[in-house]
């Protein structure tokens, strides 16, 4: 098989994230800090991600050399300034958890059959299932071995969010039972798949910096409504027709029949509506056929969806789950952190990428 790959220039997604935490004076001054940690994480990172096995080690650093935001460490970096700062054991944390969302990505993306990520051939795209499936395994041990230098405490954390990281995507899988309310039960799923380790990132930087106990359940909260915020801007991105600033192909859901709050809202209208269930059709129709006309029905058909009330009205709701996490941020003391972590989640759902 191919190692000869090597990690192409993919995206580089960063940039905007920064700008917008640091953009008032009060907050400018942890620019910096966060920079000097993302580079310390970076840098780590390169070094860890080496396997015993030629093929695991191109493979395993593939997509993290093609980019990404870095959502999760910046997150872990800012909340730890509400204690000593980047300590060692704040970069060993978040590069555990970067790890972790590594692995689930190429796990994901076998499972929704998305030919992109970070605007390159996802893993499966180069060296088939098998060894995409592999190397997200191998990912997630070195993320346990990371934790493991961090202590008990440290393994469990990582365990408890891996296990609900995982029965997320499961639930997402299943779908909801026939007593359960659908967009209820997706909620929980996006809290599950995504809130849980964007939750935990925040957590642990306070764990980790020493920073005082009472501000863990505040940012647990605020990392499991931000993370359903940031799910539901992306179920919108996935309907955007800006690949090349995601680095995903646009309608990767849709095709792969992955439910969304734009679909799901599109389902309820259905009932009364002949209009949205028609488009609906279509969308399953169109999904389900490989021909190339096919294909372009369905271009267009995203294009409908994506100026449908219901992208709105799942913009709207992703607005409401990042005021809630702002507004768990309360007793936390008022200062440049919270600030950022406000400009954070406003960044969430305004984000393009
Ligand atoms: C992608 O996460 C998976 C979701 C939870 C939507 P990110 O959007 O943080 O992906 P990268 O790390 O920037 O590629
Ligand atoms: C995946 O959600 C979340 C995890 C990887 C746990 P999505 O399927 O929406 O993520 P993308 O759009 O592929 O990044
Ligand atoms: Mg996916
Ligand atoms: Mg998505």
């Amino acid at each position: 098989m191919n190692t000869s790959v090597s990690a192409p220039a993919g995206i580089k997604g960063q940039l905007s994230l920064r700008q917008r935490l640091f953009a008032s004076p009060e907050t400018k001054h942890l620019a910096d800090t966060i920079d000097a940690g993302v580079a310390t994480i970076e840098e780590g990172l390169s070094q860890e991600l080496h396997f015993a096995d030629a093929l695991a080690d191109v493979s395993a650093r593939y997509l993290f050399g093609a980019g990404g935001k870095r959502v999760r460490p910046m997150l872990t970096l800012l909340t730890a300034q509400l204690g000593e700062g980047t300590t060692p054991k704040v970069i060993t944390a978040a590069q555990a958890l970067e790890i972790t969302h590594l692995a689930s990505l190429y796990h994901d993306d076998v499972m929704d059959e998305a030919p992109l990520r970070r605007g390159v051939p996802s893993t499966h795209e180069v060296w088939g299932n098998s060894v995409a499936i592999l190397t997200g395994d191998l990912l997630f041990s070195r993320a346990s071995t990371l934790m493991t230098r961090l202590g008990e405490r440290a393994m469990q954390l990582q365990s408890e969010t891996f296990e609900r990281l995982c029965l997320g995507q499961l639930h997402e899988t299943v779908g909801p039972r026939p007593d359960e309310d659908p967009v209820a039960h997706y909620i929980q799923v996006l809290a599950d798949k995504t809130g849980s380790l964007i939750s935990t990132a925040a957590r642990c930087g306070i764990i980790y910096s020493g920073a005082p106990e009472e501000y863990e359940q505040p940012m647990v909260e605020f990392g499991d409504k931000i993370g359903v915020a940031f799910q539901l801007a992306d179920d919108v991105l996935d309907l955007s027709p800006e690949s090349t600033a995601t680095g995903k192909q646009a309608g990767t859901d849709l095709r792969a029949g992955v439910p969304t709050l734009p679909t799901l809202l599109l389902e309820q209208q259905a009932a009364s509506d002949p209009a949205a269930a028609a488009l609906l059709a279509r969308i399953r129709d169109d999904a389900g056929d490989d021909s190339p006309e096919a294909d372009a029905d369905l271009q267009l058909a995203i294009a409908e969806l994506y100026a449908h009330p219901v992208t709105q009205a799942t913009r709207q709701e992703a607005r409401r789950w990042a005021s809630e996490a702002v507004a768990a941020l309360a007793p936390l003391p008022a200062g440049a952190v919270k600030q950022a972590l406000s400009a954070f989640a406003e960044h969430v759902v305004s984000r393009t990428a």
